[in-house]
């Protein structure tokens, strides 16, 4: 599967690995998932290469991967250092070695580094207003689609007053003013206003820059593939994409929050839960429709200067993909 290279992907929630192995599906391959006895999460391709079976129906044992097959064992590093089959002294081919990845794990999420080896890695991509003070509820959903459409459905600030009539959309404000959009090779701002069309005109790029300055954007992104919804100071929706493969995409859907009363945090969290996969659901409806599922072979789709964000993501997203093909020639 084609995706930006060179970066580190949120994979999974912290909470889903442990210390029993686990297999998932990531950018359409088969990876397993442990964790080490320092609890350090480890990571391999899901596929032992002995005859080939999957690793994660095999178990840990001291700090080893064990085949369920024929037993092989592997260090935390993917190398295999016992092959029962040859006895305690006996000797290990070389090239029985798992190939490996490089994981980080931060703000409750296991990243993946997609890409080449590195001496250094850069930091995990992550907003800074989320950094300290926040609590947080986590809800996964999986939808079989494409992850640049999932992107884009997020970055869209026209399809409200449709696709979210009954909720977020209400009011029938279908103007969309801009939306004034600031973007660089780590992500993208959209500072955003739809209002009611009354017949005048909407405000121009530099009244909205005006405007922009010094406030929070309402959406911002993050290659490649986070996302925040400023909701107010104090709350905050986030949604992490990880491609599974050509067809699917998981989301993480965090709802952040400051709330300190246990029992009144729990009930907000419930609540906010249920309304953000409701109106997501919504967007559902539609996004599953788009053709092609790849946004990046839509050539064909005529943007509107409401789609200024998409705009720049389908841009980015272009060169961090060419910048990948390059350093693989
Ligand atoms: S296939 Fe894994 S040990 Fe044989
Ligand atoms: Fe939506």
């Amino acid at each position: 599967m084609r995706v930006p290279e060179n970066l580190w992907y949120p994979v999974l929630e912290s909470c889903e690995v442990g210390r029993k192995p686990m297999g998932v599906e990531r950018f359409g391959q088969r990876f397993v998932f442990w964790r080490d006895a320092d609890d350090l999460p480890r990571s391999h391709l899901d596929r032992c290469p002995h005859l080939g079976a999957s690793l994660s129906q095999g178990k840990i044992c001291k700090d080893r991967l064990v085949c369920p097959f024929h037993g092989f064992e592997y260090d935390v590093n993917g190398q295999c250092i016992h092959i029962p089959a040859n006895g305690r002294g006996g000797k290990i081919p070389k090239g029985m070695v798992l190939r490996s990845f490089h994981l980080r794990e931060q703000h409750g999420f296991i990243w993946l580094w997609w890409g080449e080896t590195r001496e250094a890695y850069p930091e995990v991509p992550f907003f800074v207003q989320l950094e300290t003070g926040w609590k947080h509820r986590t809800d996964i959903v999986e939808w079989p689609v494409h992850y640049t459409r999932a992107i884009e459905n997020q970055l869209d600030v026209a399809h409200l007053p449709f696709v979210h009539r009954t909720t977020i959309g209400a009011g029938g404000r279908s103007l969309v003013e801009g939306p004034y959009v600031e973007a660089d090779q780590q992500g993208i701002r959209v500072w955003v206003t739809n209002i009611r069309d009354d017949g005048s005109s909407p405000r121009s790029q530099k009244e909205l820059a005006n405007a922009a300055e010094g406030k929070e954007p309402g959406l911002s992104f993050l290659f490649p593939g986070l996302w925040l919804l400023n909701i107010s100071h104090r709350l905050k929706n986030l949604l992490a994409f990880v491609p599974i493969n050509e067809q699917k995409t998981r989301y993480y859907l965090r709802f952040y929050h400051q709330i300190r009363i246990p029992l009144i945090s729990k009930l907000f969290e419930v609540m906010m839960g249920i309304s953000n996969r409701f109106i997501l659901n919504q967007d559902k409806r539609v996004v599953l429709t788009q053709t092609p599922p790849n946004s990046c072979d839509a050539r064909q789709d005529r943007l509107i200067g409401a789609d200024n964000a998409i705009a720049h993501f389908r841009r980015l997203h272009t060169t961090l993909i060419e910048r990948s093909e390059s350093v693989d020639q």
